[in-house]
């Protein structure tokens, strides 16, 4: 494999940072240890998180595409580090809900922690200085964020995803409670990108339904980067094993 390393910084996210490389097509994502909640008002750094996120992304990353889901994912570049498909990347999140809490709760005032059947769907367009506002299929089609048969894609993948996902985690003693994904487009197709780690997803314990999840950063209930390896060690991600 030939190596690749950082050329110029792109862009610098409020978790990652992504760099291009001496290929076009390849980018490195850098996961760092900034945490941050309420629209960038809260920001912390936290031991590790970098490490467990970046590990337990490629772990994921490497399942769905087992799966059969197209991903960004390349290889694990270094310790914080991904080497990832350059995409064209959609500016909308995929929400998938399988239990009703926050956003939902306030919005639609459902019982928090009600079971989804079905799990429902939401868009959100990626704009910080607009708060990420809910938007539909006409949005995204009108205002050409997506074609009609990129949205039908990104649902189809999302809900593919949330089968691989929920039976990963129920067999490791966990609810997969909701979680956001964005796509992108790579050489024709359409393709999973950014990431998928406690931070964008929330996670409970199946039997006392305990957080182990961002929850635990946004609602200051301590053990944050505990509570990620704690959900790696039960998928068994090996976060200590060599490149
Ligand atoms: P949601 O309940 O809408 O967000 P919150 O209550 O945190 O305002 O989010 C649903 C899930 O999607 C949750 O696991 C967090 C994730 N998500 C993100 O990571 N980033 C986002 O911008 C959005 C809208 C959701």
């Amino acid at each position: 494999m030939a190596t690749v390393s950082r050329v110029k910084e792109l862009y610098a996210g409020k978790a990652k940072s992504v760099y291009t490389t001496q290929d076009p097509n390849r980018l490195i994502l850098h996961f760092r240890n900034d945490t941050s909640a309420f629209d960038g008002e809260k920001i912390e750094q936290l031991e590790r998180k970098g490490m467990v996120n970046n590990r337990f992304n490629a772990f994921i990353m490497e399942r769905l595409e087992a799966a059969g889901i197209p991903t960004q994912h390349d290889h694990l570049l270094s310790q914080e580090e991904s080497v990832v498909k350059a995409l064209d990347m959609i500016p909308v999140e995929c929400v998938v809900r399988n239990i009703a809490t926050g956003s939902l709760v306030k919005r639609l005032g459902v019982p928090d922690g009600m079971d989804l059947s079905p799990p429902t769907f939401e868009f959100f367009l990626k704009n910080d200085a607009l708060h990420d506002p809910m938007i539909n299929d006409y949005h995204i089609l009108t205002f050409g964020w997506a074609s009609g048969e990129e949205i039908e894609t990104m649902k189809r993948l999302t809900f593919q995803v949330n089968g691989v996902l929920t039976a990963l985690f129920r067999d490791a003693k966990m609810l997969l409670v909701d979680y956001k994904l964005e796509f992108g487009r790579y050489q024709g197709e359409l393709v999973l990108g950014d990431e998928f780690t406690p931070d964008g997803c929330r996670l409970w314990d199946s039997d006392t339904r305990n957080k182990l999840d961002k929850d635990r950063f946004r609602q200051g209930l301590g053990g944050v980067v505990e509570a990620y390896e704690e959900v790696a060690h039960r998928l068994g991600v090996d976060l200590d094993s060599p490149l």
